[in-house]
């Protein structure tokens, strides 16, 4: 196989230039890591779990007319997608509470906020994302007002997409962090949703039981890893090799 330019290694994928310019080869890895790579292990298969949940959920944004930077799945491991500039803001949005904001402001985690919560992290390892407020991410100038304006409409759509793809499938979405790129058409630019969206990056219960299906399991020691993103891919409909049920049709694409 020829070599091909890494551009970028992080935890949990390589960014590769792609065949095209202006794309990129985004490859999963089967690493996992927490508390800022503190924590750290190989899950085997989850690179593959990921990278088709995150077509998955990529598609189907794109269905609905919210722009997203992928393009196409290559293999096992590997999509295409647009090169863009990463916003450096990590974007979250909570449905329930769990994880920083039950420490932070004492709620407990399983409580249903009043309304989704938007919450904007500063991308920077070193510092550990610390959050920030619209205030430090105009002064800095990690983005425009009306690029704010844009990223809480995306949120905020992509959440209500989300939220009720997991709850057919009786998941309930509590949290997820998403990335924004900017691609740059001409003059213009056009914010996307990019990275992955992934059970990495998303607080996944069992709306009847509560069990954890998401990197929690990995993060507070709870069982398989792999098990939990399977079971996420088998309810979805999007287990790899997954072999069709005796007697039902087969789709083929
Ligand atoms: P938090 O409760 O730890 O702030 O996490 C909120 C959501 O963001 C949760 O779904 C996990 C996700 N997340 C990431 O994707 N990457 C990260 O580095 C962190 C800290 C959280």
């Amino acid at each position: 196989m020829a070599r091909r330019k890494k551009i970028y290694e992080g935890k949990a994928k390589t960014l590769y230039e792609g065949p095209e310019p202006g794309t990129i080869v985004q490859y999963f890895k089967d690493d996992a890591t927490a508390f800022n790579a503190e924590k750290h292990d190989v899950i085997e298969g989850k690179g593959v779990l990921n990278n088709i949940l995150s077509e998955f959920f990529m598609l189907g944004l794109a269905q609905i007319g919210v722009p997203t930077h992928f393009l196409k799945r290559l293999n096992m491991r590997e999509q295409l997608v647009r090169s863009c500039e990463i916003i450096p803001l990590e974007v979250i949005v909570r449905n329930y509470a769990a994880g920083s904001i039950s420490k932070r402001l004492g709620i407990d985690e399983g409580t249903q906020l009043p309304r989704p919560v938007v919450e904007y992290c500063y991308k920077d390892d070193a510092l550990g994302d610390p959050l920030v407020t619209e205030e430090h991410i105009a002064a800095f100038g990690w983005a425009s007002q009306q690029d704010m304006d844009d990223i809480l409409s995306l949120a905020l759509r992509v959440n209500d997409f989300l939220s009720g793809v997991f709850l057919a499938v009786g998941i309930r979405l509590v949290d997820f962090k998403i990335e924004i790129g900017r691609i740059y058409e001409g003059d213009f630019q056009r914010l996307v949703i990019a990275d992955e969206i992934s059970p990495d990056s998303c607080r996944l219960w069992d709306i009847k039981t509560g069990q954890k299906l998401d990197k929690d399991v990995f993060r507070r020691d709870l069982g398989s890893l792999t098990d939990a993103y399977s079971e996420v891919a088998r309810r979805l409909g999007v287990m790899p090799n997954n072999p069709p049920a005796p007697g039902k049709p087969t789709l083929v694409n």
